[in-house]
């Protein structure tokens, strides 16, 4: 493999890398929210450093070309990122004041080279149905097949409120060439539908620029979000009301004790139907050797106690979905678990007892419905077949969901209980006392 090395930095990109350096031609178009998706939206986009006055242009669309006479032009906030593939300027524009409900027109660029005219609609200011995409895990070969998966998605359910990721896009935190194929994969659906991420352990480590909390540099630049997380967790940990439910994403990485009581504050001032919470590491996860109790421990209290309605997970690169029949004692009643991988890396999965429904070897991702007391989940592969799929509707104030299963692959489906599961600790335990045992006789 020919091996192209950036001054200064002791790290060899592959001859992709050339595929990802920036040029004065804005690229990597990314919208996200730093305010209401009712009135605002941010956009982000990066060239190289040539560029210092950048701008965005806006103007409500229309069906011929009468909005580019209605256009207005806001100057870009600039900043500086060096990654591995040399410096880079990613410049960012919130527009505010906007009409809930309304189709905009908008392009990104210096006055000269501008992107193509991309579209975005605001949501309406009060709850409307809506659908929106759940990707766990891209990582790995991202080109290369994350990109099928999530087209795919976007074929699915074009109309899609947002992209919601539960961490870890990329495999290597400080890679701008794995950065750049997370943002060709997804090219303009990126600017056309926002994004809500949470940083999985893979934005945190590996080599590169990155913020105090260790987070990549690459996440703030590319990422302006809403800012009203924990103190120095401002860029990372985040909500925003979204037509009739609140959507929090959570860093499991890193100050858990001072996420769970930022979270059990944003959870009990909570006016919308509808809860949802992501983050990166499960707090069941899906095999046995992967358990994280502290997580487990420090936020299943918390999201029970608000009876969160939906918990949208990565890190187990498998696919596992619970009841609302919580796990073992530890809580968990009244909320659907997911863990879920979108890109081609896959770990296997041990059948545990709080599974109903499971998965191996498979891209997937969800297409989730809200419609007034309804919630409707799918679960699909990246050719567009059906993995799995639920119902949860509300009931009378202070009753708990109802689940109903949909239809699934027949794969997907888990024994009831099944009984390997719960002899693995009992086995353990079994296994070390004979060890215990033995060494004693030894002894004597
Ligand atoms: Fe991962
Ligand atoms: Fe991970």
């Amino acid at each position: 493999m020919i091996l192209a090395f950036a001054p200064g930095i002791a790290h060899a990109q592959p001859v992709e890398a050339e595929l990802h350096k920036p040029s004065a031609w804005p690229d990597r178009v990314v919208l996200t929210w730093r305010g209401d998706p009712a009135r605002s939206q941010a956009v982000t986009w990066r060239t190289d450093v040539s560029v210092r006055d950048a701008v965005a242009e806006i103007a409500p669309a229309d069906g011929g070309r009468a909005f580019l006479a209605k256009i207005a032009s806001h100057k870009a906030v600039t900043t500086l990122l060096s990654t591995d593939l040399g410096e880079a300027h990613y410049h960012a524009v919130n527009f505010q004041d906007l009409v809930p409900g309304t189709q905009y027109a908008y392009r990104v660029g210096d006055g000269v080279r501008f992107s193509e005219w991309h579209h975005f609609r605001t949501a309406s200011a009060k709850p409307e149905p809506f659908t929106f995409l759940y990707f766990g895990d891209a990582q790995h070969e991202i080109r290369s097949l994350w990109s099928r998966l999530v087209r795919e998605a976007y074929a699915h359910a074009p109309r899609a409120r947002f992209t919601l990721h539960a961490g870890d896009l990329i495999n290597i935190a400080g890679s701008d060439s794995e950065w750049g194929e997370w943002h060709q994969a997804a090219g303009f659906i990126n600017a056309r539908i926002p994004v809500l991420p949470s940083p999985g352990n893979h934005e945190f480590s590996g080599f590169g620029a990155k913020e105090e909390s260790g987070v990549t540099a690459h996440w703030k630049a590319q990422f302006a979000l809403p800012a009203n997380g924990p103190v120095g967790l401002e860029h990372c940990v985040y909500y925003l009301d979204i037509q009739g439910a609140r959507i929090v994403c959570l860093n499991s990485n890193e100050k858990r004790a001072e996420q769970a009581a930022w979270l059990d504050r944003v959870l009990a001032d909570n006016p919308n139907r509808w809860t949802i919470v992501t983050f990166h590491h499960p707090v069941m996860s899906s095999a046995f050797s992967r358990d994280n109790t502290d997580l487990r421990k420090r936020w299943l209290p918390i999201l029970d106690k608000h009876r969160v309605d939906l918990v949208l997970q990565g890190h187990d690169h498998s696919y596992a979905r619970s009841g609302l029949d919580g796990f073992r004692d530890a809580g968990g009643r009244g909320t659907v678990f997911v863990v879920s991988v979108s890109g081609p890396g896959f770990y296997k999965v041990d059948q545990l007892g709080w599974m109903r429904r499971w998965g191996e070897g498979k891209q997937l991702f969800q297409a989730i419905t809200i419609d007034g007391d309804r919630l409707h989940y799918e679960a699909r592969s990246a050719t567009g077949e059906l993995h799995d799929s639920f119902d949860l509707t509300k009931q009378p104030e202070g009753k708990m969901n109802v689940l109903e299963d949909g239809p699934a692959a027949p794969e997907s489906k888990t024994s009831p209980q099944n009984p390997s599961s719960n002899w693995v600790p009992v086995l353990a335990v079994l296994g070390l006392v004979i060890v215990l045992v033995l060494m004693r006789v030894r002894r004597i």
